[in-house]
Parts: C-alpha cells; sequence; structure tokens
C-alpha cells in the first residue's frame, strides 16, 4: 500500500479545526482508495511565534521539506497584529510559499449547485460558474525590494516595489496555459498595463507565450475591468492568470460567487513539493467555537490528492461527497440560509463522511 507523508501545519484560529477535519476525510478517504497517511505537525504562523518566537522555525521547514506535500490551515489574528511586519504570522506562509518555491496558486471558484440562491448575487448571474484562478505566489509586490519605511523630507514615508522578471511571468503563464488547455482553452490574463511598467512586461510575456498555445485563446483585462467584470457577467471566465496581488484580491472576490469564502480551495505548485491551503483566513472572531465551515479544507484535500499524489478519483470522490452533503441541505452558519438548521465543524465533516461512505 502507498504511504503518502504529509506536513501538517495547523496555524492559527480556525486553521487547527478545519485542518483537523480535512485529515481525517484524508484518512477516510486513504481505507476506501488504499493508501495510507503519515502526518507529522509542525508549527507556523502565531503558534509558532509564542512557542518559538518565530512564525517559520526551522524545524517547520525540515518537516516540510522531508515530506510528500504540505497542508496549512491559516495564519494570523488579533494577538499579533502589532507586532513589526517581519515578525507577523503572516511571513510564516509567505515564507514557506518562497522557500518551497510554489509559484503557482491555483484556487478554483466552482459554484455548486445547492448553493447557488446562497450568493448575495443572483441566481441567474452565478449558476454554473466554474473559474481558475491562477495566481503568481512568490514574486511580485510581496516580496520586491526594496521595501520598508523611512522618513524622506520630513515625511514619514513607506514604500514596496512591484517587480517581475520574465522567467517569473512565462512559467506562471505557462502552468495557466496548460490549464486552460485541459478546460474551455480560454485565458484572461489580469493586470494594469495602461499605467503599471510591470504590467506592461507582464502583457508583453503572455502575448509570446501564447504563440506556443493557438488552441488557447488569450484576452488582456484591466485589473479594474476585471474586478466589475466577476460580478457583472462571471461565467464569461475560464481561467485568470495574475499576479501575486491582484490574484489575492480578485479571489476573495471571486470566492462571493460561491456563497462563502468557506468553500474555497487552494492548491499551491511548481515547486517539488506542494502546499495545500484553503484560501479563508484564520476568522479569529468563530475561532475555537467550532463553527468554521470545514469544506474548503475538505475540498483542498482532494486538490492535494490531484496535484501531489495523483489519485484523481480520491478527487473526484470527494467533490461529489461535498455535492451530495450540500445537495441534503446540510449548511455550516456561513453557508445556511434563512431557516435552515445549521451545523458545527464537526457535525458538517461527520455529515461530509457519511456521503463519501455512500459514494460509489
Ligand atoms: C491569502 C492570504 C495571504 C496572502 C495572507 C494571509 C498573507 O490573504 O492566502 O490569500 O495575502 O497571500
Ligand atoms: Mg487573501
Amino acid at each position: 500500500m502507498k504511504t503518502y507523508r504529509v506536513a501538517v501545519l495547523p496555524g492559527d484560529g480556525i486553521g487547527p479545526e478545519v485542518v483537523g477535519a480535512a485529515m481525517t476525510v484524508l484518512k477516510a478517504v486513504g481505507k476506501k482508495f488504499d493508501f495510507s497517511v503519515e502526518l507529522t505537525e509542525g508549527l507556523i504562523g502565531g503558534a509558532a511565534i509564542d512557542v518559538a518566537g518565530t512564525p517559520l522555525p526551522p524545524e517547520t521547514v525540515e518537516k516540510c521539506q522531508q515530506a510528500d506535500a504540505v497542508f496549512l490551515g491559516s495564519v494570523g489574528g488579533p494577538k499579533w497584529e502589532n507586532l513589526p511586519h517581519l515578525q507577523k504570522p503572516e511571513q510564516g506562509l509567505l515564507g514557506i510559499r518562497k522557500v518551497l518555491g510554489t509559484f503557482a496558486n491555483l484556487r478554483p471558484i466552482k459554484v455548486w449547485d445547492a448553493l447557488v440562491s446562497g450568493s448575495t448575487l443572483k441566481p441567474e448571474i452565478v449558476q454554473g460558474v466554474d473559474i481558475m484562478i491562477v495566481r503568481e505566489l512568490t514574486g511580485g509586490i510581496y516580496f520586491g525590494k526594496p521595501s520598508g519605511f523611512e522618513e524622506r523630507e520630513g515625511a514619514r514615508t513607506a514604500f514596496n516595489t512591484m517587480i517581475y522578471h520574465d522567467w517569473e511571468i512565462e512559467r506562471i503563464a505557462k502552468i495557466a496555459f496548460e490549464i486552460a488547455r485541459q478546460r474551455k482553452h480560454r485565458l484572461v490574463s489580469v493586470e494594469k498595463a495602461n499605467v503599471l511598467d510591470v504590467s506592461q512586461l507582464w502583457r508583453e510575456i503572455i502575448v509570446e507565450v501564447s504563440k506556443d498555445y493557438p488552441d488557447v485563446e488569450v484576452s488582456q483585462m484591466y485589473v479594474d475591468n476585471a474586478a466589475m467584470q466577476l460580478i457583472r457577467n462571471p461565467r464569461q471566465f475560464d481561467v485568470i492568470v495574475t499576479g501575486n496581488l491582484f490574484g489575492d484580491i480578485l479571489s476573495d472576490e471571486a470566492s462571493m460567487l460561491t456563497g462563502s469564502l468557506g468553500m474555497l480551495p487552494s492548491a499551491c505548485v511548481g515547486g517539488k513539493i506542494g502546499l495545500y491551503e484553503p484560501v479563508h483566513g484564520s476568522a479569529p472572531d468563530i475561532a475555537g467555537k467550532n463553527k468554521a465551515n470545514p469544506l474548503a479544507s475538505i475540498a483542498t484535500v482532494a486538490l492535494m490528492l490531484e496535484y501531489s499524489f495523483g489519485v484523481k478519483e480520491a478527487a473526484r470522490a470527494i467533490e461529489s461527497a461535498i455535492d451530495q452533503t450540500l445537495a441534503a441541505g446540510f449548511r455550516t452558519a456561513d453557508i445556511a440560509e434563512a431557516g435552515s438548521s445549521v451545523l458545527s465543524t464537526s457535525e458538517m465533516t461527520e455529515k461530509f463522511l457519511e456521503n463519501l461512505e455512500n459514494a460509489a
């Protein structure tokens, strides 16, 4: 029997709860599909700051590097908000993405049929939405140097650098084109080339790479327009490729097409070892209350099975069990409709597991 080693980094807030649910699911799926998992836990984010004094201790990095894949919950919270930037929990997440070289963040935005009426947008707008956001994850303004604070001409000044090298754009573009090829062959590249030099380079490289993919229809869209088009007519999109900051913003926006940020999984790939994380944050307001929606994390397990372990049938089984669980009317608070009963994190996980068991 195949054994997969997974480094598990629960992090902060609701991280430990949703990761706990996800790992229960992973083990159950292993039984069903004949693989076993070996889990090692590591500290990251605020949890690591509290114990080890740093958001990404070297032992955590080592554990990740020895694993076949890394599964992460979420980082951050009010407790650490006032720390200097470089000591904040978020640095743990940015650091592990960088160390693992996972430059491509895949964020599928799929509207589940049962949740169509749960979106704040009209059902006829969101029904059938199925978008893949390919976000560049280890470059751009998140990492560009110089950055910092200084006094300039008597003014307190802060600055960041939005920077991309041609090879960074080229490699993320190739991933996006390949994904488009496996989907509906449509790619929209999002930038701000009417204003930013870095976006002009981005656009040029996209055009160059597109020559190798004549079967993919590519178009270029400014980010402000993309933000508007996403809620005007989201079904026009198949694959979106964009930089780190724009991808961060657009993926939160797009999550609301699905009804809740609590439904969105993500995969960070491109390095030797994949990193898997739900898109949602640590949600400190509901942390430790057994209220969080575990489905984003559970769907993230499906992405790990697909992209790191290649067990596609297991990934599909998870997705159809999510579908059935929702179709049966089970809801956590974030996706509950008026009058529907609200399940806790553990109850939702139970319902999911029953549906997984019943699935063919
Ligand atoms: C995300 C988050 C992170 C990001 C934060 C927590 C650093 O918002 O994964 O989208 O900006 O990448
Ligand atoms: Mg974000």
